[in-house]
C-alpha cells in the first residue's frame, strides 16, 4: 500500500503551464510525465476539477470493473487503484499496474490533448455545480496543509471566480474536457449521480462494457453510497496522518449534498458569481443541475 506520508514541499506550490499545483504531490518531472504519457486503449480515465466527484467516481468505477466485488474497495486506497497521473508516485504504481488501469487527472484538457489524441482510452468527464464545487473546495483548503490557509469564504470566492487556485480556473477546465471530440468519451454531473446512483452505474457500466448483474448492481450501489464510503478508510482520507490533511478542521466526505451551496453563499456573491458564470459560459452548451 503506498502511504501519502511525505511531509516535504507541504508549502511548496508547484507552477506549471500558468496553473499552480501542490509541490506536496506534484513536481515538474511529474507534470512533465503526466503530459506525455502513453496512453493505452484499454485505459480508463477519470478527469475532473477538484471537488466534483472524483473519489465517488473512483469507487463506481471500482465496483463496475470488478463485477460488484468490494473487495479492492476495501483493502486498496483510492489513490493507488486509480492513482492521479500527474501526482508524483505515479509512475511507480502505473509501472506496477497490469491490465486495464483507471488513471484519474485533475490536468485540464489542453494539457493532456496530445498524450490522448491517438489513443483509445475511455475518458470519464464528471463535473458538478461550481457553486458547489467552490464551497466544497474551500472547505478542504481548511483541512489540506498542501493548500494555502484561506481566510475568509469571500476572498477565497474571489480567487475560484478568477481562476487563481490550485489546479487553475473551473470555467476553463469544464469548458476544456466539454468541447474536445473524442469518440470514448462519458460526460456526466455529480447531480445526476447523486440523484440516480444506480441509474448512473448503469451508464457507467455499458459505457465501460463492463456489465453487472442485478445483485451486482445492487451491491455496488450500496458501497457507493455517501454513509458507506464515508465508513470506508480506503477512500475516506483518514489514513492520511494530521499533518497533511487535518482531521479535527474537517472531512474529506464533508456532507456530500446538492444545492447546499446556498447555506454559504450570500445574495452578494450570488451576483458575482452569476455574473462571472454568465460571461464565461456563454459559449458553454452544458447546463448545470443549478437551482437545486
Ligand atoms: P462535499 O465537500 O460537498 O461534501 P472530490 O473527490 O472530487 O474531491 O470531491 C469530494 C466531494 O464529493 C465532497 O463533497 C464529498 O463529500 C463528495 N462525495 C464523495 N463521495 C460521495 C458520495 N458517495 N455521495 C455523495 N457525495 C460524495
Amino acid at each position: 500500500m503506498l502511504l501519502n506520508t511525505d511531509m516535504a514541499r507541504l508549502d511548496v506550490m508547484e507552477t506549471f503551464h500558468n496553473i499552480s499545483f501542490p509541490g506536496h504531490l506534484h513536481t515538474q518531472d511529474s507534470l512533465n510525465y503526466a503530459i506525455h504519457f502513453p496512453f493505452q486503449d484499454t485505459d480508463t480515465v477519470i478527469a475532473t476539477y477538484p471537488k466534483s466527484g472524483t473519489t465517488w467516481m473512483q469507487e463506481i468505477v471500482t465496483f463496475v470493473k470488478n463485477g460488484g466485488d468490494p473487495h479492492l474497495s476495501k483493502t486498496v486506497p483510492n489513490w493507488t487503484r486509480a492513482p492521479w497521473l500527474e501526482q508524483y508516485y505515479s509512475p511507480e504504481v502505473l509501472g506496477a499496474s497490469q491490465g486495464h488501469r483507471v488513471i484519474t487527472t485533475h490536468l485540464p484538457y489542453h494539457l493532456l490533448a496530445n498524450a490522448l489524441q491517438d489513443s483509445k482510452a475511455k475518458v470519464i468527464y464528471v463535473t458538478r455545480n461550481p457553486k458547489d464545487v467552490a464551497v466544497s473546495y474551500y472547505y478542504f483548503h481548511k483541512m489540506a496543509n498542501f493548500l494555502p490557509e484561506p481566510n475568509s469564504f469571500d476572498e477565497f470566492l474571489d480567487q475560484f471566480l478568477e481562476g487563481k487556485v490550485n489546479y487553475g480556473s473551473w470555467f476553463d477546465h469544464v469548458k476544456g474536457w466539454t468541447s474536445q471530440a473524442r469518440v470514448n468519451f462519458f460526460y456526466i454531473s455529480y447531480e445526476e449521480i447523486w440523484l440516480d446512483l444506480q441509474g448512473c452505474m448503469e451508464r457507467i457500466s455499458s459505457f465501460l462494457e463492463c456489465p453487472l448483474v442485478e445483485k451486482d448492481l445492487t451491491r455496488s450501489v450500496r458501497h457507493c453510497s455517501f454513509s458507506s464510503m464515508r465508513d470506508n478508510t480506503m477512500v475516506n482520507y483518514t489514513l492520511i496522518p494530521n499533518e497533511i490533511m487535518d482531521h479535527s478542521k474537517g472531512h474529506f466526505m464533508r456532507k456530500g449534498k446538492i444545492g447546499d451551496w446556498r447555506n454559504t453563499f450570500t445574495e452578494e456573491q450570488i451576483g458575482r458569481f452569476d455574473n462571472v458564470y454568465n460571461s464565461l459560459m456563454q459559449n458553454c452548451p452544458l447546463t448545470f443541475l443549478y437551482e437545486c
